[in-house]
């Protein structure tokens, strides 16, 4: 049984999770209706009103979590939650590498893993989910940002798609652990709106660009650029479409 907290408001479910992982199990869940500073990758905020979307945060505290497999965890949640996506709405939902869900080339969901160390071995991993569900609009300066309702019409129910969401993330964890992250990119490979696009890769004054080809074993983005293959890990770059969002 997993352990929930559920909280009407919090600063940030990623945040509160962390505070509180040397106390608490494995699977441990934060579920918030409103997050005062919602976190994104790369220090952005995430814009977390109450009733728009699910906020959630699950704690990994597994031995057999280890610094090569722990960079699997984002895209455990990016399947469970295009899973969970597709069959409330019945349409494929596409995986923008690394943590981005897309649909109609909106992106529906964001992803935050984020994990300690302690005397050099990785202690902890708390993976933060948020997805857009119920808004009706965005500010003008998220242009590529949507929801569910938004694009399908369908009105969900937050708390019910978070925990549905942890279910599937338990299973695909499980699969990271016993088959590999290679198990994992099998999947996603072929719902990724990345894989065979011209994109644009930027890590601070550092950009490339080039067709996206394939994900490698540990998870990193293979570019095919005009001075050769270059590969590009998660968290350190942000990747766009030459041509807008994807
Ligand atoms: C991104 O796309 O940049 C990642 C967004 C991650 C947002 C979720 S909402 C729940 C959890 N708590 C946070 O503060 N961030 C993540």
């Amino acid at each position: 049984m997993r352990q929930v907290i559920y909280l009407d408001s919090v600063d940030s479910t990623n945040s509160r999770l962390k505070q509180i992982a040397g106390t608490v199990p494995n699977g441990t869940a934060v579920i918030a209706d409103l997050q005062t500073a919602g976190r994104g990758r790369l220090g952005r905020n995430w814009l977390s009103r109450p009733g728009d979307g699910a906020w959630f945060s699950v704690l990994v505290k597994d031995e057999r979590l280890t610094p090569e497999n722990a960079g699997g965890l984002v895209f455990c949640c990016a399947l469970a939650a295009a899973d969970v996506l597709k069959e409330i709405s019945g349409r494929e939902i596409l995986i923008k590498w690394p943590n981005d869900l897309v649909l109609n080339g909106k992106k529906l969901c964001g992803i935050l893993c984020e994990s300690g160390y302690n005397g050099g071995r990785l202690d902890w991993a708390v993976c933060g989910i948020g997805i857009n569900l119920n808004a009706e609009s965005f500010p003008p300066d998220l242009p590529y940002a949507a929801s569910l309702r938004m694009e399908t019409g369908i009105v969900s129910d937050c708390r019910k798609v978070a925990l549905d969401t942890l279910d599937k993330f338990d299973t695909y964890a499980q699969m990271l652990y016993n088959q590999g992250l290679n198990s994992l990119i099998d999947l996603i490979s072929p719902i990724s709106a990345t894989l065979g696009r011209e994109v644009r890769a930027v890590n601070g004054e550092k950009e490339l660009t080039g067709v996206a080809e394939r994900l490698l074993p540990d998870g990193s983005l293979l570019i095919a650029t005009a001075d050769g293959p270059v590969s590009v890990r998660a968290g350190e770059v942000s990747v766009r479409g030459l041509y807008g969002y994807i």
